[in-house]
Order: structure tokens, then C-alpha cells, then sequence
């Protein structure tokens, strides 16, 4: 393989958008082109006022202001940008199944094969195809099945590259990864193919972060850290129950716990739950996968991890139902975040439309405030859970108005805003007795307390 000077993107998302903006700025000697069906979100992209790019990133648009027009360029040119590149990642959104076979669990693979069919239909050269989107195990060889029998004879290698990266913190996790992890065939083309992705990396990934797998391992490693990331959020709220009903603080028992080094102080944060667009969806995947292979106790085992947040989010819902007198029916509730957490716009899978329809289901006047989430996208979530957003939904600019006069205040999302809040001012503006429902335990519960609120933490006894 001649040395990387061209390389595509198919999808403008999450993913796509940040990664490509990242191998643009480490390597100005690569055209990187980013593709998308969408030309909305394109237009977003390419928007002179970086402000407007589709997705909210620290970092990220002072990297795209760098390099776009440069040698990173977003359009809806598909065919031309995978006929130019040498490299083709496939960063498509695999959401779950919601028909047919494997419906509510297995992952769509709908776009992901689109993408090879458009892939083998337009090349007339040698490529390299990446998968970037989280997929299925033995995924990359339903690509190459595809690729090989629709194309017009150029050869093809398929490598599995799994992203790591998390919302929020991406351009960082992008620029310093624990691990760049690349999956190919183990014969002289497949480790070609790998040299060549591996080298685009090396520009400013050390060596020895660059794992070489075959591409089964890859595919199947993605899974498992976000089941393994999932497993420990739901293990920490498992206990964030208990820590309620017997006076333990779930914030020592996870500082306890965490300073063992074999257990490790991440991901011990108890929560409302998770969201986010890959916990549950690459859970019920491998659950899918584990009983599809007859393996029924494995299946079992991972399923508990999405039960335990299903858990999580009733519970604290029902918290609030049970606590405000077993009726929140006209009742105003302020919800304070709606992001599936902080430092990102992406609403995908948050817990807070979990409880929030819960409340509306219950009558309550939701009152909504996060500082990143547009109002149609809040409507749209809701919209997609069923609710009729027309009455009991209101959305707000500011965390003042949305609590005034309320009954109770819910946080939802851990923005580092909420801890500065002028909490007595808020206070004086509600109704009393002044709830507060912290859903992601960021208060200081005395302080609270002592303004006058009744107030419950995750994870703690509450002071009602
Ligand atoms: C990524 C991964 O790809 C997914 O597997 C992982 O589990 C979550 O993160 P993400 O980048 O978050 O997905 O998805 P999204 O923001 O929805 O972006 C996907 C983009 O692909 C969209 O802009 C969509 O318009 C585009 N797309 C989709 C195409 O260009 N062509 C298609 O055929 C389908
Ligand atoms: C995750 C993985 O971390 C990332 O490696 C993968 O590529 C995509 O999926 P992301 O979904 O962006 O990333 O966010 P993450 O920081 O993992 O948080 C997921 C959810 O878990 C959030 O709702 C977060 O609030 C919650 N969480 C996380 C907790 O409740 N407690 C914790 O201690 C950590």
C-alpha cells in the first residue's frame, strides 16, 4: 500500500465528525473527506459560524476552523469522496432493531450495508474499508461477503477499528487514547491493510498504544468495554439503593472501594442512570448475539445490567411521585438537565425523558432547563416515548424560571453549573415544602438542607 494521502468518512456524526477532525489536524498531509447523506447536518458542518456545527464537542470547533477547507472538507459527494480515498471508514449510526427479527435488541445493520453495496458499486480501485461504527461480532464479514460478490473486481480489505471515544471528552480521548485498537485478517494483505491504518495513528498515537488484533477480537472488544463500563455504573446504583434504606453514603462506599487498585476509582459515580447512544444498545446487542449462540446464562447475566438502570430510573421517578404526597398531578416540576450528561448536546437514551414521561404520565407540569439541549429536540424525545407535548411541557433559558413557583426540582444531568446555582434564591421562589430530587448526587446536602429544602440525594438517606 502506497503511503495514506486520501481518506473518507461515511457519516457526519458523533463519531465521524470528531475523529476525522482530530486525523486532519495530526496529519495535514491527508485529505480527509467527511460524507453524509444528510444535507442539513452537512450544511451544519460546513456553517462559516462554528458555533452552529451539529454537535456540541469541547475542542472540537476550534479544531474544525483549523483544518477545514484545508485538508478537512464535509460534503454530500458519497461516490466521488469513496472513489478518491484510499481508506473508507464507515462511522453510520447502528441504532437497535426496532422490526422483524431481533426486534428491541440486535443492531440494525441497515446502513452499514448500504454504505458497502455504495462502496462496492463506486470503487475501481484497491480499498481498505473501516468499520467505525460499533457492530455486531463477525460483522466485517458480511461487509467483505458484500463487497467481494456486488463489486467490479477490485480487491478489498476490511478492518475492524472500534472508537473508545465518550461524548463530552472526545477531541481529548481522541488526541490521548488509552488504546487505538485495529482488527484485520492475519495474512500478508490483512497486516498490510492494518501498517496502513496503524501509520495514520502513529502521527500522534506512541506505538506500543497501537493493539493489533485479529478482526473477531476487535469487534468483540468493542462490546465488551461498553458492557463492562455499563456494568459498573449499574453495579454502583445497585448499591446506591441499598445506601438509601440503611444510612450508608454511596459517595464513601464508592471512595472506599475505588482506592483498592484492583477495583479502581472510574465509573463508581451513582447516578439516575445511563444513557447515551452505546451502553444499552451495545448491551442488548451482546445479550442478542450470547442467545442467538445458545449461550443462555451469559445472555442472563448482561441482560441484569440494562434491568439495574431500567431500575435506577423507575425508582427515582417513583421517588418523586411517592414523596410529593403520592401525586404529582398539576403539580410544577423543574428538571434541571436533560443531556445523558454533561458537556454534550446528545439527548440520545437520557434518563431524563425516562422521567420525565414518567412525571407527565402522572399529570405533572414539567419544566425543563439545560443549557445545551435545543427545545425541539426535548419535544422530539418525548414525542418518540409517546407523550403529547402539547400541555405539561414547558421549556425554559434559565434554571430561575424553570424552578419558580415549582413544588420540586429534579437534576438530571451533572452540569457543573447546577452546583453554583444561587440555591436560596430558588428556594424563596418555590412552593413550600421545597423539594429537591439530586439525581446525580452533586450537591452538597447539608448546605441544601440548611437553606430550608427537603431534599434527597441518590445513594443517601433522605432529609425530608
Ligand atoms: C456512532 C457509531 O457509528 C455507532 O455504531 C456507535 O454505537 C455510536 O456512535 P454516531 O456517530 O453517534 O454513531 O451516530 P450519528 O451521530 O447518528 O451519525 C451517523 C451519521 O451517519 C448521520 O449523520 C447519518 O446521516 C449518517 N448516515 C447514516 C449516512 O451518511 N448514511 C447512511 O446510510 C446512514
Ligand atoms: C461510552 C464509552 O465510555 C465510550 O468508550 C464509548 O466509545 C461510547 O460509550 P459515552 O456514552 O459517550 O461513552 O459516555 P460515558 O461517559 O461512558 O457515560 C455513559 C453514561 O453513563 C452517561 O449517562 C453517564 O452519566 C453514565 N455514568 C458514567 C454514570 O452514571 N456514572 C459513572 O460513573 C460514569
Amino acid at each position: 500500500m502506497s503511503t495514506i494521502t486520501n481518506i473518507c468518512c461515511i457519516g457526519a456524526g458523533y463519531v465521524g465528525g470528531p475523529t476525522m477532525a482530530v486525523i486532519a489536524q495530526k496529519c495535514p498531509h491527508i485529505k480527509v473527506n467527511v460524507v453524509d447523506v444528510n444535507p442539513e447536518r452537512i450544511a451544519a458542518w460546513n456553517d462559516v459560524n462554528l458555533e452552529n456545527l451539529p454537535i456540541y464537542e469541547p475542542g472540537l470547533a476550534e479544531m474544525v476552523g483549523e483544518s477545514r477547507g484545508r485538508n478537512l472538507f464535509f460534503s454530500t459527494q458519497i461516490e466521488q469522496a469513496i472513489n478518491n480515498a484510499q481508506i473508507i471508514f464507515i462511522s453510520v449510526n447502528t441504532p437497535t432493531k426496532t422490526y422483524g427479527k431481533g426486534k428491541g435488541m440486535a443492531a440494525d445493520l441497515k446502513f452499514v450495508e448500504l454504505c458497502a453495496r455504495q462502496i462496492a458499486s463506486t470503487s475501481s480501485e484497491n480499498k481498505i474499508v473501516v468499520e467505525k461504527s460499533t457492530l455486531p461480532v463477525r460483522t466485517a464479514q458480511a461487509i467483505k461477503n458484500i463487497l467481494d460478490n456486488t463489486g467490479t473486481g477490485v480487491k478489498y480489505q476490511v478492518l475492524s477499528n472500534p472508537e473508545f471515544l465518550a461524548e463530552g471528552t472526545a477531541i481529548q480521548d481522541l488526541l490521548e487514547p488509552d488504546r487505538v485498537l485495529i482488527g484485520g485478517e492475519e495474512n500478508p494483505e490483512g497486516k498490510n491493510a492494518i501498517e496502513a491504518l496503524a501509520s495514520i495513528y502513529a502521527n500522534w498515537v506512541p506505538r506500543e498504544k497501537i493493539l493489533q488484533t485479529n478482526v473477531w477480537s476487535s469487534e468483540l472488544s468493542k462490546l465488551t468495554a461498553n458492557a463492562f463500563l455499563a456494568q459498573r455504573v449499574s453495579s454502583i446504583n445497585s448499591i446506591s439503593a441499598l445506601c438509601e434504606k440503611t444510612g450508608a453514603n454511596i459517595d464513601e462506599v464508592a471512595k472506599a472501594i475505588g482506592m483498592d487498585k484492583r477495583i479502581g476509582d472510574k465509573f463508581l459515580k451513582a447516578s439516575v442512570g445511563f444513557g447515551g447512544s452505546c451502553f444499552q444498545k451495545d448491551i442488548l446487542n451482546l445479550v442478542y448475539i450470547c442467545r442467538s449462540l445458545n449461550l443462555q446464562h451469559v445472555a442472563d447475566y448482561w441482560e441484569q445490567v440494562k434491568t439495574i438502570n431500567d431500575y435506577q430510573k423507575q425508582r427515582f421517578a417513583d421517588n418523586i411521585i411517592q414523596t410529593l404526597y403520592n401525586t404529582v398531578s398539576g403539580k410544577k416540576i423543574a428538571l434541571l438537565g436533560w443531556a445523558f450528561k454533561k458537556d454534550t448536546n446528545d439527548t440520545r437514551e437520557t434518563p431524563a425523558m425516562y422521567v420525565a414521561k414518567e412525571l407527565i404520565d402522572d399529570q405533572a407540569e414539567i419544566h425543563v432547563y439545560d443549557p445545551k439541549v435545543t427545545k425541539q429536540q426535548i419535544i422530539n424525545d418525548l414525542e418518540y416515548l409517546g407523550v403529547d407535548t402539547q400541555k405539561n411541557l414547558h421549556i425554559h433559558s434559565s434554571p430561575y424560571t424553570a424552578s419558580e413557583k415549582a413544588h420540586a426540582v429534579a437534576i438530571l444531568t451533572e452540569w457543573d453549573e447546577f452546583k453554583s446555582l444561587k440555591w436560596e434564591q430558588i428556594y424563596s421562589e418555590m412552593l413550600k415544602p421545597a423539594f429537591i430530587f439530586d439525581g446525580r448526587s452533586i450537591l452538597d446536602m447539608q448546605k441544601i438542607k440548611q437553606i430550608g429544602f427537603k431534599v434527597y440525594c441518590i445513594g443517601k438517606e433522605p432529609m425530608f
